[in-house]
């Protein structure tokens, strides 16, 4: 690589840095998102000129799914990464709770639905939905009762669930979500260490096959750029949705 040229890349490009390196702060404006279904009521951090970069890098030929999918969310969730009051030094029960409460309440509406709909045998859908219902089961343990959960506002998010690759897209926010929630755990069992959590345990010692096997499947079936490109505009959509409902309820 010639000298410079990594300062060149936007940081999306660049390998994701461990949470703990992230000290930059990307500078977003808040600005409306019009990129998801709901955004009316959504605030989005991203930046119109930032946005439209992401999406021609997409464009141009992906060298594989996950790449295409990575590169439309990594901002996103470097983001994310560090403003989610759970993932800072401190965070506690309250703090998981508003980020459980608020989690729940985006993917609880469509998480049947995306798992129910037609998917190739090796993904082995129906093993990866309910994890609604673990974090409702959190909710519960922390206090929650009934009323109070059907009281949660919804997002307004309804990702589009009408092709295997957006289903991937879509898919890749949620089940990324559980290698990220490995590293939630450790930080959290240092401030709660007698307490657990079914979302936060979530794989568990299979984290990493589970991961590995939605990969493999979604090589195996985005194939060309067009469903690459596909799946990873709706991976971003989902990303940035949830983003932003994380901000609109106070978790970050
Ligand atoms: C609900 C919020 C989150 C979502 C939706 C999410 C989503 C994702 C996704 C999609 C991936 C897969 C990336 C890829 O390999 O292409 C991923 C990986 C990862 N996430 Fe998250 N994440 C979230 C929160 C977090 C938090 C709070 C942390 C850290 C405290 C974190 C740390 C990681 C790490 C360490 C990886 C492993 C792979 C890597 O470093 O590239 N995530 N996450």
């Amino acid at each position: 690589m010639q000298k410079g040229a990594f300062k060149k890349r936007p940081f999306y490009l660049q390998r994701r840095p461990k949470a703990a390196d992230h000290v930059e702060k990307t500078g977003f404006q808040v600005v409306k998102s019009s990129r998801f279904a709901g955004s009316s009521r959504h605030k989005s951090s991203i930046n119109t000129r930032h946005n439209h970069d992401v999406i021609t890098m997409v464009l141009s030929s992906p060298a594989s799914a996950l790449d295409a999918m990575r590169k439309a969310t990594g901002d996103l969730h470097q983001d994310l990464e560090q403003t989610l009051r759970v993932a800072v030094p401190g965070a506690g029960q309250s703090e998981f709770l508003s980020y459980a409460a608020a989690l729940f309440s985006w993917m609880a509406p469509f998480e049947a639905q995306l798992w129910n709909a037609p998917w190739p045998e090796n993904m082995r859908a129906a093993e990866r939905d309910g994890k609604s219902q673990w974090i409702e089961d959190d909710l519960r343990a922390a206090g929650m009762n009934d009323a109070a959960i059907k009281d949660l506002p919804g997002s307004g998010f309804t990702p589009r669930l009408d092709t295997l690759a957006a289903r991937f897209g879509t898919a890749y926010v949620i089940e990324g979500a559980q290698l990220g929630t490995q590293v939630l755990r450790k930080k959290l069992s240092t401030a709660l260490p007698s307490w657990s959590s079914r979302w936060l345990l979530g794989y568990g010692p299979h984290t990493a096959e589970k991961w590995r096997a939605f990969v493999a499947c979604a090589e195996t079936h985005l194939r060309d750029d067009e469903s690459r490109h596909e799946s990873a505009m709706a991976a971003r959509d989902a990303f940035a949705s949830l983003a932003a409902w994380f901000r609109l309820r106070g978790a970050a």
